[in-house]
């Protein structure tokens, strides 16, 4: 018996202090294995106690016991202590900040066309001071033409030429007829009505005109321009699309106004910009050829404009447009246009096509 107990106190000590020297939750768990697993001395001596004499099974059996159950404490104990220590060194050294963004996915596709010369183009304005705002496509008669001193005679009202909406059948009369906008101008009198004087801004959007051939979509895009104050001149309309046309087509170009003819600004002009493929000249060197993009002209009308009329001014006088006191410069560009001019696009559907082997060329 003597012999047993002295093995099983052994046990004992080489337990606790291999509990003791754990230094991490495997070794811990290896030395549990070690003394208490399914193969270890100890759980075989206990199972050897059944063939001792009766005598001395009792204490043996109960020394065996405690041995075990003051092992598994001593295990569960610094278990404990281990995780804890564990846990507190990954908190040290596996700092992740939750709070950083995810590695973002790797891009898919592209900006269309017409999308980036849009931004591009609110950009150049956003950094002279402008702000955007957009408006609504199905529009007002009123707005689309009266308020932009459109004569009821005028052509572009007639049938064959606008997108009229019908009202439905049996609606009660409206004062008012509703279209599908033809430009982004009656945008000028909405904003003014939301907002006093001085007031700056462009209006990106979808036009609609009864037109279908390489230049013309029945639906397009124009940029409204406006900018009122009470001294505001022709010259800084054409400073302002001096501006433009060299952030865009680079910073060799000019800017010429001819004379031409808006209802709604007077004077009005359609703006010019120098050719930036011939450089203005007209002929491309060596061979002094016609220029094909300005067909030998040295200038791409880019745009129309004028100061605004103060017919328009009337209609916003009850929101503090004096027609006395307040000019203002008004521009309208359609943003294919500009897209096709700047980027050498030959035909203008090939916008709408949706061909990738075009639309990947750009952006
Ligand atoms: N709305 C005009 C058009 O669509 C362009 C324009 C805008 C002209 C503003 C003058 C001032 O042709």
């Amino acid at each position: 018996m003597s012999d047993l107990v002295g093995q099983i106190e052994r046990i004992r000590e080489d337990a606790l202090a291999a509990v003791a020297a754990a230094r991490t939750t495997q070794e811990l768990e290896d030395a549990r294995v070690r003394f208490l697993g399914r193969k270890a001395e100890l759980p075989n001596l206990l199972r050897g106690v059944a063939d001792l004499p009766p005598q001395e099974r009792g204490a043996v059996g109960k020394l065996a016991n405690e041995v075990r159950s003051g092992a598994d404490a001593a295990i569960t104990a610094r278990g404990a202590e281990l995780e804890l220590e564990e846990l507190r060194e990954r908190l040290e050294h596996d700092r992740v900040d939750v709070t950083l963004p995810g590695t973002p996915p790797a891009p898919i596709g592209r900006l269309h066309l017409l999308t980036a010369t849009r931004r591009e183009i609110e950009d150049v304005f956003c950094g002279l001071g402008f702000t955007v705002v957009e408006g609504p496509e199905v529009e007002l008669v009123s707005y689309n033409f009266d308020a932009l001193n459109h004569d009821p005679a005028h052509p572009a009202r007639a049938r064959t030429d606008t997108f009229y909406v019908e009202a439905p059948a049996g609606a009660p009369p409206r004062a008012d007829e509703v279209l599908l906008r033809t430009h982004t101008s009656p945008m000028q009198t909405r904003a003014m009505q939301r907002q006093p004087p001085p007031i700056a801004i462009v209006v990106p959007g979808r036009v609609y005109r009864r037109d279908s051939d390489a230049t013309h979509t029945p639906q397009f895009h124009q940029i409204e321009g406006l900018a009122v104050d009470e001294d505001i001149t022709l010259a800084d309309l054409k400073g302002t699309l001096l501006a433009f046309a060299r952030a865009i087509f680079g910073d060799e170009r000019e800017v010429r106004l001819r004379p031409h003819f808006f209802p709604f600004t007077e004077p009005s002009v359609e703006v010019d910009v120098s050719c930036f493929q011939c450089g203005g000249s007209g002929t491309r060197t060596p061979a002094h050829e016609r220029c094909n993009l300005c067909k030998g002209t040295g200038w791409l009308e880019i745009l129309g404009s004028g100061m605004v009329d103060p017919n328009v001014f009337a209609w916003v006088r009850d929101h503090g447009y004096d027609p006395e006191r307040h000019q203002g410069f008004a521009f309208g560009m359609g943003i294919e246009r500009i897209a096709m001019l700047k980027h050498g696009v030959p035909d203008l559907r090939l916008f709408y096509d949706n061909d990738v082997r075009f639309l990947r060329q750009f952006g």
